[in-house]
């Protein structure tokens, strides 16, 4: 992974693979020109790189030279084209093929085929070392192509973000997701994980989402996962992990500009907790930490007797139905600590002490993530 400016970039397309297309580009260019000498056109700035190994590779002789607009904004494709550098020879007669490294709206297209609206040329064509056809707006024919590749903002290989990343040997796409912080958090009952989840959550800049809370509000909603959901429940079955994950998806894709996320409640198995690495890595993402708080068994013990006092929550009001959860806590986090462990993703903190004193401890992991 690769940061210019504020964004990230993961590696797309390889040297070798680059290589292997221009190749591919100048052999069917060649065959289709003959003995005819051509004048191949870059449209700079972005082309320098592809014009330059592409003109190595031709076999036989050709001339070369350059136009330079200007159309990209940061990210953004815009309408207006700046013309820097015309054509400064008479191209009359010739054989002309346009090399470009990147056809996206077509603007800049369009623009080049005003530029020879009034050159005699014998012929123009088009080659592009990148197409992205869902952004094409243009119907100028494409003669040439080399690979097509999604939507989504590249750099490398001449083209650039704000200037940087011309130099790439290989390309790079833009992160889905910018860099998440993406948190497990465990805790057993009575640890105070949800007091610390609240403070993480407003610290970090993170959203919260607990499994509790998102099937509550896709029954209450009535949203079709809700209701598959409802189906399992209903005939007292287990909810399959798929529609959890979906559930938890719809979450992420809500707040994709989040911080990063706190899972909490999720995962409770190793397959969950393989179906989140899964749900993140088609973010760009991962799991950062499963951050457990740890506490002593009696002193759990005696939050929840006080904490029963006062609530008059059943659950918290007899010992050896808290000691049961307790245990039944440890039972099914243990295999977690272990997926997490392996991974070094694992972190226990000391969740004995004041509220302070323990948002302490849980800030000083996440700020050494
Ligand atoms: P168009 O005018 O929208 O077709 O875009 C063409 C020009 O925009 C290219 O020559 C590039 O300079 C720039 N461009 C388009 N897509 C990208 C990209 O993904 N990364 C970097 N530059 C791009
Ligand atoms: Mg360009």
């Amino acid at each position: 992974m690769i940061k210019l400016h504020d964004k990230y970039f993961k590696p797309f397309i390889s040297a070798k693979e680059i290589d292997d297309v221009i190749q591919r580009l100048v052999i069917e260019i060649a065959e289709d020109v003959g003995d005819e000498t051509p004048v191949f056109v870059g449209i700079l700035n972005g082309s320098f790189m592809v014009v330059s190994d592409f003109v190595k590779k031709y076999p036989k002789p050709c001339e070369v030279t350059f136009i330079k607009l200007a159309s990209y904004e940061g990210v953004k494709s815009t309408e207006d084209i700046q013309r820097l550098i015309g054509l400064t020879q008479d191209l009359t007669g010739r054989t002309v093929i346009i090399l470009e490294d990147i056809i996206d709206s077509g603007n800049t297209l369009a623009e080049v085929h005003r530029i020879f609206e009034n050159e005699k040329v014998k012929s123009l064509k088009i080659a592009t070392l990148f197409y992205k056809p869902e952004a094409y707006k243009k119907d100028y024919k494409l003669h040439y192509v080399g690979i097509e590749i999604p939507n989504k903002f590249i750099v490398g290989f001449g083209l650039d973000y704000d200037g940087l990343g011309r130099n790439l040997p290989e390309i790079y796409q833009i992160k889905e997701t910018q860099h998440m912080t993406n948190l497990v958090l465990f805790g057993p009952p009575g640890a105070g994980k949800g007091t610390q989840a609240d403070f993480l959550k407003e610290k970090y800049h993170l959203v919260h989402i607990s499994t509790g809370d998102v099937f509550r509000y896709n029954i209450k909603n009535e949203t079709a996962l809700g209701m598959l959901a409802k189906s399992y429940m209903d005939k007292g079955e287990l909810v399959p992990d798929q529609v959890t994950i979906d559930m938890l998806n719809a979450e992420v894709e809500k707040n994709t500009d989040a911080n990063g996320f706190i899972f909490d409640g999720f995962p409770r198995t190793n397959a969950q907790a393989e179906a989140l690495e899964k749900l993140m890595d088609s973010k760009d993402s991962q799991i950062n930490a499963m951050i457990a708080l740890e506490v002593d068994d009696e002193i759990l013990v005696e939050r929840l007797l006080s904490r029963g006092k006062t609530s008059g929550r059943a659950d918290d009001a007899d010992e050896s139905i808290i000691r049961n959860r307790i245990a039944e806590y440890y039972d099914k986090t243990a295999i977690l600590k272990d997926f997490y462990s392996s991974q070094n993703k694992y972190f226990g903190v000391d969740g004995v002490g004041s509220i302070d004193e323990i948002t302490v401890r849980l800030s000083a992991v996440i700020d050494n993530l």
